[in-house]
């Protein structure tokens, strides 16, 4: 489908009737990036509540219209000519956190940081390992997120979903295939809920364990600048940042996209970067450390939208 016959079928107003959330016609998504970069999406939806959500699925998929699950922001580069569908952002209505015993129910867009400071206020163990990871549960949940003391998938029991057919189901934790930054989900599905099993925990020590994370965290990491997180998964037994920093890369540049003197894995929108800056550089590095360790870097971020 062409850019120009994808906007015709979602033209603004397209979508009155259709949803009763909020819709916005060619959003820059650069306002929902955490690399604050990203060219237009056709229509952004933020969708009153979950029948809303199923309601707008059901109807992308009658029309064919690709759909784009922004979720924090962060992990994610779009593209500097935007997004030729709709790009969903849960909102509010997809906040609800709660606990049964040690049993912690939380919606999509709960921020990680809320899920962990809730659980060390009710002594409750077994995420304080996510402590520092930006960004809301679905996208955690859908790259399964984590820091080199575990993952987000390591405490699900289940998730809720929309397919893309606008069907909702339940996938438990055997069958999400959750990986080192990875979790398997049929294409098109939107992940609205997680169910997490947690433990009693000493409220003391969960607090300890958080601010330790915190403060090494806060030392190695640029967390003040605006970045996507780490851009590289880490290879077997490595850091991808060790590798690129021993290339001698930190600071390196292309236009306002530069290699975070902190670490080397974040790639820093120093001003008025643009996603085919960011790009350019990510592939100056791969080459960089190709031929520095014979090393090839996979992307941990995803790379979404028209050039
Ligand atoms: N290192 C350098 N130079 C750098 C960066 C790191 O020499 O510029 C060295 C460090 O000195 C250390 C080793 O590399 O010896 C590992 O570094 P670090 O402890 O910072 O961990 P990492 O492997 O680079 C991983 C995750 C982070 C997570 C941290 C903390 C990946 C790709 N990265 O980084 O996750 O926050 O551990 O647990 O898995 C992310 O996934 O977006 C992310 C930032």
């Amino acid at each position: 489908m062409s850019g120009a016959a994808a906007m015709a079928a979602i033209r603004p107003g397209a979508l009155e009737g259709v949803v009763r959330g909020r819709a916005s016609y060619g959003e820059p998504l650069s306002r929902h990036t955490s690399l604050r970069i990203g060219g237009p999406a056709d229509a952004l939806v933020v969708p009153a509540d979950l029948e809303d959500l199923r309601a707008l699925l059901r109807f992308a998929h009658r029309e064919g219209i690709p759909t784009l699950v922004l979720g924090g922001g962060s992990n994610t580069v779009v593209r500097d000519g935007g997004f030729r569908g709709i790009a969903i952002v849960l909102g509010e209505a997809f906040t609800a956190l709660e606990a049964q015993g040690t049993t912690v129910r939380a919606g999509a867009a709960v921020r990680v940081s809320r899920l962990v400071a809730f659980a060390c206020r009710g002594g409750l163990a077994g995420v304080e390992c996510l402590t520092g990871i930006p960004g809301t549960l679905g996208g955690a949940l859908r790259g399964n997120a984590g820091t080199q003391a575990g993952s987000v998938g390591d405490r699900v029991l289940e998730a809720a979903v929309v397919l893309a057919d606008g069907t909702v189901a339940r996938r438990a934790r055997a069958d999400l295939g959750f990986a080192y930054r990875h979790a398997t989900l049929p294409a098109g599905a939107v992940i609205t809920e997680g169910l997490f099993d947690l433990e009693r925990g000493d409220p003391a020590a969960v607090r300890r364990a958080i601010s330790k994370l915190l403060v090494a965290r806060n030392r190695s990491q640029p967390v003040e600048s605006r970045s996507a997180g780490c851009m590289f998964k880490n290879p077997p037994g490595d850091s991808a940042g060790r590798l690129v920093d021993a290339a001698g890369l930190k600071g390196m540049r292309v236009g306002d996209a530069v290699v975070s003197p902190v670490h080397a894995n974040f790639f820093i929108n120093q001003g008025r970067a643009r996603a085919a800056d960011v790009l350019a550089l990510v592939a100056a590095v791969r080459a960089r450390v190709r031929d520095h360790a014979g090393v090839e870097l996979e992307l941990e971020v995803h790379v979404v939208g028209e050039s």
